[in-house]
């Protein structure tokens, strides 16, 4: 089973428990870096640790929340070699997976109901990268990232 960081802000503890619950029911070892409650905090702040827990490889895939997915896509982008996706459907969780090789799912606690974001996350979890036309399309992101491109 793949081991799964996850994290999420304030906005996204709530749902952050419900998948943390649903993925040690399932079997997948987890890292949980918090936030642990309801007290405000800043996303970066969590985004970074799954980011680098995924890019160092101590976790397989990252899995981050806060009110829209938005803030923790944003900031764990900015990591080498992570592809960090938004999600609001399985379609998407799973195109992510399989078109675009995304090794961070990022969900909105705002945004979706607990049912809807389990379904997300399997989806994401077991769709697998199709390669391919679309392996010569994520090197090209790897090129721009390894260029430092402004
Ligand atoms: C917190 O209010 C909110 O801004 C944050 O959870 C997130 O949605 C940012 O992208």
């Amino acid at each position: 089973m793949e081991r799964i960081a996850i994290g999420a802000d304030h906005a996204g503890y709530a749902l952050k428990e419900e998948i943390v619950r649903f993925l040690q029911a399932s079997g997948y070892p987890v890292e949980d870096v918090g936030t642990h409650g309801e007290e405000s905090v800043d996303y970066p702040d969590y985004a970074i640790q799954v980011a680098r827990a995924v890019a160092t490889g101590q976790a397989d895939l990252g899995i981050l929340i806060c009110g829209t997915g938005i803030g923790m896509s944003i900031t764990a982008n900015k990591v080498k070699g992570i592809r960090a996706a938004v999600a609001t459907d399985g379609y998407m969780a799973r195109m992510a997976r399989e078109h675009n090789n995304a090794n961070i799912l990022c969900l909105g606690g705002r945004v979706l109901g607990a049912g809807s974001a389990l379904d997300i996350v399997q989806a994401f979890l077991q769709s697998r990268f199709a390669g391919g036309r679309h392996a010569g399309r994520v090197g090209k992101i790897q090129a721009l990232e390894q260029a430092g491109t402004t």
